[in-house]
């Protein structure tokens, strides 16, 4: 880690602790809301004795890339992420990856903010990540330039892009698509060249990403929530005291604050900017909506076998 000398700056901070953050949108994105809420209240509340420094657009590399990092010390000390690649390290919390759980975004929320969440947080602990928040994208649909999706048989072979997250990729054949699994930062050139027909994202990525420039479709299909979390690196999280702990553990809150805000404006607007930006949308009913979640049926049977039919009707039965 590195230590930074601060123009100016004097007494006991003139030397700032750099911490470099990493996560895969632009600044002006949820994420960059997410790790701007989380930099300024750290940097404010220790009187700059830290002093951030951003990697946005996946500077760093894909997620998993900058996870291994995280956990061995040898990467960035904090990183804003997706559920993507984080089931790869952290199984349990892939349980937040089952299509059709959550209801809505307020149905979400309280779930990660209660004992469930708060209990995948700890599970980070034993594989080498710190999590402090959950944050979050929203929910996620389907982009592609083939035809709009609107039945489960629209789906019959498509070639979608997914993260690379075991329970997505259940899902997606066995509505009988062609998943894809690739890491974000390959997504926009495969859809260039073609090689994919289409992926699948909230409203806050594909406005942020400008998905309209590669892709014709969209499909507001709602069909999976899609957390994300704010992570830092033991190595770093061992050289802190207990006081500066608890300022980066507040100023993840608060950046998770900021992105769930971020993302709320997001659901109401996403959809009219990409209409005018040129994509043609299809809002699913709830109707067809039961469809999908009745195609992937069996997909279910797994997902219980692997979390717990019991934590999954706990998850439903949150209020
Ligand atoms: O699809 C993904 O990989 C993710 O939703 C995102 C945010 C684009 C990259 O982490």
């Amino acid at each position: 880690m590195g230590s930074l000398t601060v123009a100016g700056a004097t007494g006991a901070f003139a030397q700032s602790t750099e911490v470099k953050i990493a996560y895969a949108l632009a600044r002006d994105s949820h994420y960059g809301a997410a790790a701007d809420g989380w930099d300024k209240y750290v940097t404010d509340t220790s009187g700059g004795k830290f002093q951030f420094m951003h990697f946005p657009s996946s500077a760093q590399g894909g997620e998993r890339e900058v996870i291994e990092g995280l956990q061995l010390g040898t990467g960035v000390q904090a990183v804003v992420v997706s559920s993507g690649a984080l089931s790869n390290f952290v199984p349990e919390i892939g349980v937040t990856d089952i299509p059709f759980l959550f209801r809505d975004l307020g149905h979400a929320r309280s779930v990660l903010d209660g004992p469930i969440g708060e209990g995948i947080l700890e599970d980070f602990r034993g594989r080498d990540l710190i999590a402090l928040a959950w944050g979050e994208q929203g929910f996620r649909h389907i982009t592609n330039n083939r035809q709009p999706i609107e039945k489960p048989q629209d789906l019959a072979g498509l070639k979608i892009r997914t993260m690379e997250n075991p329970v997505h990729i259940a899902a997606f054949e066995t509505a009988g698509a062609a998943p894809t699994p690739m890491s974000w930062p390959e997504v926009i050139p495969a859809l260039q060249q073609g090689a994919i027909d289409g992926q699948e994202n909230p409203l806050s990525v594909i406005v942020s990403a400008k998905l309209w420039e590669v892709q014709k479709y969209l499909t507001v299909s709602g069909h999976v929530y899609s957390p994300a979390m704010l992570i830092v690196s033991p190595v770093f999280w061992d050289s802190l005291s207990d006081e500066d702990k608890k300022i980066f553990t507040d100023g993840a809150i608060k950046g998770k604050q900021a992105m769930r805000a971020f993302v709320d404006n997001s659901e109401k607007t996403g959809i009219d900017t990409a209409r005018a930006a040129g994509m043609q949308v299809n809002v699913l009913s709830e109707e067809q909506k039961a469809a999908f979640q009745a195609s992937i049926q069996s997909a279910y049977e797994g997902y219980y076998e692997t979390f717990g039919k019991d934590l999954v009707n706990q998850i439903i039965a949150t209020k």
